[in-house]
Formats: structure tokens, sequence, C-alpha cells
């Protein structure tokens, strides 16, 4: 995807297909701790859970770092990084998630390939109880420690100090302090709207109407502002998202950023060391603000984590198992091609060059479901992934501006689809991301 265009939300389907829970019945004993259950989560990929990225960030912050043999993934979420890790890279996977339609989406995601996986529909407790599981020499939890309870926290480090290896790598991410200290008031005024309305009510629909009751009073009376300077603009920067993300960020029982140091104190007790803060080095960790509000962490057990011995490095390309890999990375990498045309998450496919994810951008999705249907023409391409926009809402946003003209963003997609068998298509058959005939 062209780097100055992206994708602006109409703003009329906040809830998307998908969004809504269908009916499964849950297998678990133990009750989700105040999680929110009935809204399932977006279809985002982390790279930062690719053990890959990880020996790279820990070799950028002058450390060697471990061999990964089994690894585990700390509530999932649709589990796109987990598929995508257990079938592109070497690893033995293992993953829960609380939510079982999370599950049901990550056992079709990884269907039919050579993974090694483990999918568990737990919650944390009872993961962490079972006596059948290995030592892990990489755990990674993203989106999870500042949302569940300060016992689900208790028992993630409980369960590190257990199961990972010394020398083994914990990634955490997490919501800090100061940089969130202004939500916290607006999301206690949030939380009690939504809890004051009757129960029966879909939460998707508690949270719309808390979001217009909090704005209505904000707007009503200024010691709201006056009291918590920077409310209003909190509300404003998250009432054009999605009903499925801020379920998720902001509904839970539990929502606890915390401050750095309270972070690193916790986990040096449980004997991790820090080894490496993903984004620091080459820039990526995001502006000041988003620096202080969001950070990713890598953490080594044990010894101290700069002593560690260096070792031999596994071979991702041609090695063993590259072809099984390869096959199924075709295989997932249709199936989120097709999971494209339900959600706008899906941007990332699978590479068992790389080991893991390969960002391609959202509308470049389209256009390689399009061919892989077997259209062929830049402006068919081009039609079918207008179509897909506009079922869903979106319109593109180039350089900053709304593309509102339908012949224009015809023609902004036609140039990206003019682009995809001398750039895209090579780049990806190389990578075995995708085989296509031309
Ligand atoms: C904010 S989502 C993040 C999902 C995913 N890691 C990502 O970043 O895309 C947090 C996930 O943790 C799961 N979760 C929350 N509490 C849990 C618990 N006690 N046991 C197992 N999973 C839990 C939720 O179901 C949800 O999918």
């Amino acid at each position: 995807m062209d780097p100055r265009i992206s994708l602006v939300d109409q703003g009329c389907r906040k809830v998307r297909p998908g969004d809504t829970m269908p009916p499964v019945e849950p297998t678990r004993t133990v009750d989700a701790e105040g999680y929110v259950e009935d809204i399932p989560y977006t279809y985002g990929y982390q790279p930062d859970l690719d053990p890959v990225r990880m020996e790279r960030a820990l070799r950028a912050a002058g450390i060697e770092p471990t061999v990964v043999a089994t690894a585990c993934e700390l509530g999932y979420g649709q589990g796109l990084s987990l598929a995508i890790h257990a079938v592109a890279g070497g690893a033995r996977w293992y993953g829960t998630d609380l939510n079982p339609v999370h599950a049901a989406m990550l056992r079709g995601l990884v269907a039919d390939t050579d993974a090694r996986i483990e999918v568990c529909a737990q919650t944390f407790a009872e993961f962490f109880a079972r006596d059948d599981l290995p030592v892990f020499d990489f755990v990674g939890a993203h989106g999870v420690w500042s949302w569940v309870s300060a016992a689900n926290r208790d028992r993630i480090v409980a369960f590190l100090q257990q199961r990972l290896r010394p020398g083994g790598v914990f990634y955490l991410s997490y919501n800090a302090l100061p940089g969130w200290a202004p939500m916290l008031p607006l999301r206690d005024l949030l939380m009690r709207s939504v809890q004051a309305a009757p129960a029966a009510m879909p939460l998707a629909d508690r949270i719309e109407q808390a979001l217009r009751d909090v704005a209505m009073r904000l707007a009503r009376d200024p010691s709201f502002e006056e009291l918590h300077p920077g409310i209003e603009a909190e509300l404003r920067a998250i009432r054009g998202k999605r009903t499925a993300y801020l379920a998720h960020e902001l509904f839970n029982r539990d929502w606890a950023p915390m401050h750095p140091e309270e972070v690193a104190a916790i986990l040096c007790r449980a004997g991790l060391r820090f080894a490496a803060r993903v984004g620091e080095a080459d820039g990526t960790a995001g502006g000041a603000a988003a620096r202080s509000r969001f950070r990713r962490e890598y953490w080594v057990m044990g010894e101290s984590a700069a002593a560690l011995a260096p070792q031999a490095q596994p071979v991702a390309e041609e090695g063993e198992g590259f072809a099984q890999r390869a096959a199924g990375c075709r295989l997932i990498n249709s199936r989120l091609l097709a999971l494209a045309l339900e959600s706008t998450d899906p941007s990332w496919l699978a590479s068992p060059v790389s080991g893991g994810g390969v960002e391609v951008g959202y509308t470049t999705m389209l256009l390689l479901e399009a061919w892989q249907r077997g259209l062929r023409e830049p402006d068919a391409l081009a039609r079918e992934a207008q179509a897909t926009l506009s079922r869903l809402g979106q319109r593109l946003l180039r350089d900053g501006e709304v593309v509102v003209e339908r012949d224009r963003s015809l023609a902004l997609l036609t140039e990206e689809a003019c682009a995809l068998s001398s750039t895209t298509l090579p780049r990806l058959a190389a990578l075995h991301a995708l085989t296509f005939d031309t």
C-alpha cells in the first residue's frame, strides 16, 4: 500500500460483521474475572511476538538471544499472530485465550497445516495449573497485562517463574503512566455509565450509550474539564473508534496503566532482567505521546542478560521443514486474504523465509484476494477492492485528505493494482508467501 494512503471509517458501521458473538458453548470452569467476553477482539497481527524479531531486538541491544524451540502466547485474541508464527516459524507453540470464539478462529487459521501448535481456550488460572506444559524459551503477552485483574498479573508472573527457562525471553506490552493519566477520570465516568445500564442490554449498545451520556455531561458541566484538564480531548479521541476495540481497551472490569518502574519492580522480583524496549533503537516506538502511553519490552529470565553465551542460529530459509512451512503459509495466507473481505484489520501475510509476518497493507490484501480469484486486469482488481471498501463503510485517506469521489478512489486503487505484478507479487513470491501464475 502506498504509504500516503490509509483508510477512514465513514462512521456508519461501528459494529461490524464478527463483532457480535455467535453462540458457542463455553468449556471453561473458571469465570473471566471481569474480562469482556461477549464482543470478540479485532484481527490484528503483532510483529513483536515473532521470535525472529525478538532475536533482532536483543542483538541490537548487545544481548545474544536464546534459540526459541518452545513458545507460548498468553491471551492470543483472534490468533492471527500466533497462527502466523506457528505456521511460518520453526518453534512449537502453545497459546491460551479464554474466549472460545477466538480459539475457533485460530483453529480455523491453522487447520490442515503442519504447524506444531496447541490451541487452548482456557483461562490463565486453568492453563497455568496444568502439569503437562513444557518449559518455554519464549512467552509473549501483547495487550493483556493492563487489562486483566491483579490476580491474573500475579499468575502470569508465577507462570514465568515456573515455566520460562533461564535465558528464556518474556515479551510484554502494557499501558503506561503518566501517559494514560488523563484517561483515568474519563474511564471512570464511562464505566459508571455502562454499569448503570440494564445488564440485559448488549455491551456494544451500553458502550455507545455511555459515550453519548458522558459527552453530554462534559458539554453541560465545564467543571469536569477544569478538574481534569484534557478529559474532553480524550473523549473526542476515542469516539470514532470501533466498538470491538473500545470494549477490550477500556470496558473490562480492570484497566491498570502502570509506571514503568512499577512493572520493572514486579518483573525483577520474579527474577527477570530488562533486555530491550521495542522500537527504541529504530525510532518506531512512536512519538513522545505514544512512547509514554504504550510500552513494548523484552525481558530475560535469570542471570544477567548480557552474559548469555552465543548459541547456534536456526536457519530460516530452505532448512528442515521449509517445504511444509511454505505450504502452510500459502494456506493461511489465502485465509487471511479472505478475512480481509470481512474486516479492515488483516494486513500481514505469513512467510516461511522471514519465519513470521510480512506487512502488505490492507488495500493490497484486497487486490491480492481478487488476484487469487483469477482477476488480472488492474481496473477489475480495483473495482473489486472498491466494492469491499464500500461494503465495509470505508474511504481512502490520501495525504491526510478523505477521498470522497468514487472515481478518484478507483484511480488510486488501479494505480496500486498496476504495481502488483511488477513489485508486490515478485516480493511475495521471493518470500514464499504466495505463488501466482501471471
Ligand atoms: C486486548 S486482547 C489482546 C489480544 C492479542 N494479544 C492482540 O494483541 O491482538 C486480550 C486478550 O486476552 C484474553 N484474556 C483476558 N483475560 C484472560 C484470562 N484470564 N485468561 C485467558 N485469556 C484472557 C482476552 O480474551 C483477549 O483475547
